[in-house]
């Protein structure tokens, strides 16, 4: 059998391409982040693009050694029989902070706006929406810990899936508080399930002495019905004087501009560098527990990687999911234009001025040619399979005369043009 992919990837494929419906349509991918970076550079982000591997103790240091993602879902890389010490990176967030303290980036103009998109990698139980190499467009804000940067962060994202269609979104926003107050909640949180650590899977067994907090987040059903029989109070309810007002601004400047969203007291995220503001953005097609993206605040990120302490506040959307939500909505994703025009050679002597007419044309539009010569008819055909707006042929007649005969697809019409002219007929017809 010929090999296939791993398992939780997909390959991103050309428009027209038979298994579209399993596989990522690369125009459709390309539409979501050419969107996201419209609305991001006008806002003042930059791109960035760091390694898609980094050391494990980016990872475990940055995510947390607590977390599922460190502890269950790593791909690491190993090199010539050797563990590096590299693992494929399950986010962005930790390689563009430690690249903004390495490089210095505190020089340019802060608060400083970065994006990106790229693949990232956790090996998750592969379903719908879930895979082990997923992307994501990611925004940072890196310099300020200012409610305003915190409320605009959240107002872009819903902007970027407003600006690609999506209508079926909620924004779920909460605080997790400052580093004292999760303390706080988690000396609760162990008080309240040690008499229950039997009933729990191992997983939250471990929880419970690593990071209590984590034990909410658990994929296992037999711990959330024990979250639920216990009552357990939020996080929200833990806020020190400090976060609690720091919410409060967030969420004055998110309703004097009109951002749509619900308080929900029980976030708490998947990664432990968060502080203060959290948020998830959840589509009604992408079930419950999956959200379309998620973002927050984390103040002790830089220090945690052994730069100056820096605030910073960012968020991330995976594009797969992104797809998903659109795909449930029924929007259009509009295709890559086909060529503006196809050019054939009625004899085989004239393929290479057929080639010659394209090559010239190619500096102000897409222009295709075909390798081998064709009857008319087939020229059409092919012109249409393309997507093409023109086709044109040359024969005998055209070759004398220096001119191709131009047929345009749509109306039919058919003009001689002289070579030379045809840029300009191509860009001044219709
Ligand atoms: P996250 O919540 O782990 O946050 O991931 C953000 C989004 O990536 C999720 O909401 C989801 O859409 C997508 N995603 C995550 N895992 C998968 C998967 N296995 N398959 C498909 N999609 C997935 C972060 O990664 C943070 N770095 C976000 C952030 C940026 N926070 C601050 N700045």
């Amino acid at each position: 059998m010929a090999l296939q992919r791993p398992k939780g990837t997909q390959d991103h494929l050309p428009d027209g391409s038979p298994k579209l419906s399993s596989e990522i349509s690369s125009s459709a991918f390309r539409h979501v982040t050419q969107t996201a970076r419209t609305v991001l550079e006008r806002a003042g982000a930059s791109f960035i693009a760091t390694p898609i591997f980094e050391e494990s103790e980016l990872v475990t240091r940055g995510v947390g050694g607590s977390t599922d993602i460190v502890r269950k879902e790593m791909f690491k890389v190993f090199y010539a029989g050797d563990h590096g010490g590299f693992v494929m990176r399950p986010e962005g967030t930790a390689g563009i902070v430690r690249a903004y303290i390495q490089n210095g980036l505190k020089q340019l103009p802060a608060p400083l706006k970065l994006w990106t998109h790229g693949p990232m990698f956790r090996a998750e139980n592969v379903q719908k929406g879930r895979l082990r190499q997923f992307h994501q467009v990611d925004y940072e804000v890196i310099g300020s810990a200012d409610a305003l940067v915190d409320a605009e962060a959240i107002w872009l994202m819903v902007e970027v899936v407003r600006e690609l269609g999506l209508s079926g979104v909620q924004v779920k926003l909460g605080s997790i508080g400052d580093p004292s107050d999760r303390e706080t909640y988690n000396a609760y949180l162990k008080e309240l399930f040690t008499p229950h650590a039997e009933r729990l899977s191992d997983d939250s067994k471990d929880r419970l002495t690593r990071n209590p907090m984590r034990i909410l987040d658990s994929k296992s059903a037999t711990d959330q019905g024990i979250i639920a029989e216990l009552n357990v109070r939020p996080m929200l309810d833990f806020l020190g004087e400090e976060a609690a007002a720091h919410f409060a601004q967030v969420r004055a400047y998110l309703d004097a501009w009109g951002v749509a969203y619900e308080v929900d007291p029980s976030i708490v995220r998947g990664l432990d560098y968060y502080r203060r503001t959290a948020w998830e953005l959840h589509h009604q097609n992408i079930g419950a527990k999956s959200a379309l993206g998620g973002g927050g605040r984390y103040d002790g990120l830089a220090a945690e990687l052994g730069g100056p302490d820096t605030p910073g506040i960012g968020w991330a959307f995976g594009i797969e999911r992104i797809l998903i939500a659109l795909e449930a909505e029924g929007i259009q994703i509009p295709t890559s234009a086909g060529p503006v025009i196809y050019i054939a050679a009625l004899d085989a002597e004239y393929v290479p001025l057929a080639a010659k007419a394209a090559l010239s044309l190619r500096a102000s539009m897409r222009a295709e040619f075909g390798y081998k010569h064709q009857k008319p008819g087939n020229a059409f055909r092919e012109g249409e399979r393309r997507g093409a707006t023109y086709t044109a042929l040359i024969g005998s007649d055209e070759a004398a005369t220096g001119t191709l005969a131009v047929k345009h697809l749509g109306t039919g019409e058919q003009s001689a043009v002289k070579l030379e002219e045809l840029a300009e007929f191509l860009t001044t017809d219709s």
